[in-house]
């Protein structure tokens, strides 16, 4: 364990590349809002860097970067509040990345679960940056020595990977210089599943549309979406065991759960003995309750970029502030002149 006390810092990041889904909101964007309020400095990053390393189209990218933005603070991030940047406007993400891949190994790339699921049978093709993926993503948590990072279940193997590469850089270096992160995988719906198929999480590579919620998807598009979800035919049960083995019928209620901020037991006693005929409506209209402000005030952001890249150049400001003293640090202790 790191003997150094570091100050508390929140950073976590997402993707700009295509839309947003509920998975997003539920297992990130949603708790950032609700940590946001513990007043401990935060930090919510778009990773455009991480976005390319499949291809993109330059102006998609930049409309969903910016779409991403109107997104967080849609969601409830206030940047009065917390940093909000995009990735490649800190260059330091990137420099310390560099020194990262000359500590990870290997061995230890290769065995992320994602990687094998991205790259497939084919790695060959697959570009150098999606295996060095997990090497920026542990130098965006580690260049502002934040030490927790709220995410969803499926990024657990990569913050596990940050904390090795965090542990072999200061035993290398013969420092204490990289806390040691905590994951934050709290609540009813840090893996949100795929409405067509219990099994899969959700997510916006799947090639089904009505596998997701997308926060961009209007009323009508999101009843008839949990209308056609995939359920089983029995009642809801009464008590949370009674959904072991239902993976669909707990996917539906973890969802209710986290959209009305109770507890898995305290919507089992509300709507236990419900037929899904009865329930998928209740839940259609608490996700359009609870998704349409966003989607109206995202739209509403989204109609004036100039104050977005605004918001954006000021974060970068700030967050350079805390950047450049660790990179500068770091590159003293690796032995860099300078
Ligand atoms: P990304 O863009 O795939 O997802 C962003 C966030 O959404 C969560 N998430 C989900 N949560 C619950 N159920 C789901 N079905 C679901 N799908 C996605 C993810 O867990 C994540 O919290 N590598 C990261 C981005 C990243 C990052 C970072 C995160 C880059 N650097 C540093 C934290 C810290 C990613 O691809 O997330």
């Amino acid at each position: 364990m790191s003997e150094t006390q570091f100050t508390p810092r929140v950073f976590s990041g997402i993707q700009p590349s295509g839309d947003l889904h509920l998975g997003n909101y539920l297992g990130a964007l949603k708790r950032f809002a609700d940590a946001q309020e513990q007043g401990v400095q935060s930090i919510y990053c778009m990773v455009d860097l991480h976005a390319i390393t499949v291809p993109q189209k330059p102006d998609d990218l930049k409309r969903s970067t910016r779409e991403l933005c109107a997104g967080f603070i849609a969601s409830g991030i206030d940047p009065e509040k917390s940093i909000l940047i995009n990735q490649s406007q800190v260059p330091e993400h990137a420099q310390l990345a560099w020194i990262f891949n000359c500590v990870a190994r290997m061995g230890w790339m290769g065995r992320m679960t994602q990687w094998k699921d991205k790259a497939g049978k084919n790695a060959e093709a697959a570009s150098l940056g999606l295996f060095a993926y997990p090497a920026l993503m542990a130098a965006d948590i580690l260049i502002y020595h934040a030490t927790h990072v709220p995410v969803g279940e499926d990024q657990k193997q990569h913050l596990e990977l940050t904390r090795d590469i965090a542990a072999k850089f200061n035993h290398d270096y013969g420092v204490d210089f990289f806390p040691l992160t905590e994951p934050v995988i709290e609540g009813a719906a840090t893996r949100v599943m795929s409405l067509r198929d219990g099994s899969k999480k959700m997510s916006k590579s799947d090639p089904s549309p009505a596998s997701r919620i997308n926060l961009t998807d209007d009323a009508d598009t999101i009843a008839k979406k949990f209308r056609k979800a995939k359920t089983d035919p029995d009642a809801l049960p009464s008590e949370a065991e009674g959904l072991k083995d239902r993976p669909e019928a707990r996917n539906l209620v973890n969802i209710y759960a986290a959209l009305s901020d109770q507890t898995i037991d305290q919507v089992l006693a509300e709507v236990g003995g419900q037929q899904f005929g009865t329930f998928k409506p209740a839940l259609a209209e608490l996700a359009v309750s609870k998704l349409g402000p966003i989607t109206a005030e995202m739209q509403r952001l989204m109609a004036d970029e100039t104050e977005i890249d605004r918001i954006l150049a000021r974060g970068a400001e700030q967050a350079r502030e805390i950047t450049a003293p660790i990179l500068k640090r770091t590159y003293e202790i690796v032995g860099m002149v300078g």
